[in-house]
């Protein structure tokens, strides 16, 4: 078996984390790392990840987060955003970025700057928004896939309230918009999820071959 799918039956979504097992520095940054090679429609990112440190505005998102014990018990908490404007700027600034990078004008991207601009006019507001979020989980999926094959348990949440965490983490007056966090830690020896059966379709359900 390929450490991947060694790694992907490994993970679970830990109900219990081991509070006194914390993260290292270093481990902690290669996960950001990954997630911030996360690719995404265009490369546009129209993300940020807010890692929460401090422990009392955690136990506030606990109280918002239906009580899950994993947002103050695990190690560290990130709670991914999305930009709500998605506007011709937030593109001039993909664009200005990529130029800066790969050693170009502005003008030489204008084709580019002019499609993306010209797909997002197709969409309303909260359509942007939606296909922001789609990017989000990208994102999400690649912080799940990093933390197994280091053996770090990621546990995705979307059970939470997300006006009221925009609020705690005054993430309105940032122009962003919660969707998702993800407690990352160790699981506890006596998590009681922890000899649950993974619970997947068959290859020949949910793989539809067009030969
Ligand atoms: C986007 C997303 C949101 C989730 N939200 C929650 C949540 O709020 N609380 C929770 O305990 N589990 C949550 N889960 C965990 C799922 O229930 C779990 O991934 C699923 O049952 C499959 O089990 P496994 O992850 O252990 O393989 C979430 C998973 C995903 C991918």
């Amino acid at each position: 078996m390929s450490n991947l799918i060694e790694a992907m039956k490994w993970r679970y979504s830990v109900n219990k984390f081991d509070k006194s097992n914390k993260l290292t520095d270093s481990q902690f940054n290669e996960l950001l790392e990954a997630l911030i090679l996360s690719p995404s429609s265009y490369g546009l990112q129209p993300w940020k990840f807010i890692v929460v440190t401090n422990p009392e505005v955690r136990v506030q998102l606990q109280a918002a987060g239906y009580g899950q014990p994993k947002i103050t018990e695990a190690s560290h908490l990130i709670v991914f955003a999305v930009e709500k404007n998605i506007d011709n700027a937030l593109v001039d600034k993909y664009i200005a970025s990529v130029a800066n990078t790969r050693g170009l004008s502005v003008g030489d991207l204008k084709g580019y700057k002019d499609m993306i601009k010209g797909s997002l006019a197709t969409k309303t507001e909260d359509q942007k928004v939606e296909w922001a979020t789609r990017q989000l989980y990208i994102a999400l999926g690649v912080l799940i896939t990093a933390g197994a094959v280091n053996n770090i348990d990621v546990g995705p949440m979307e059970g939470f309230d997300t006006k009221k965490f925009d609020e705690i983490l005054g993430l309105d007056k940032l122009g962003l918009e919660s969707k998702v966090m993800a407690a990352v830690g160790f699981r506890s020896s006596d998590d009681p999820h922890a000899a649950d059966k993974k619970v997947r379709y068959s290859k020949e359900e949910v793989v539809i071959e067009v030969k």
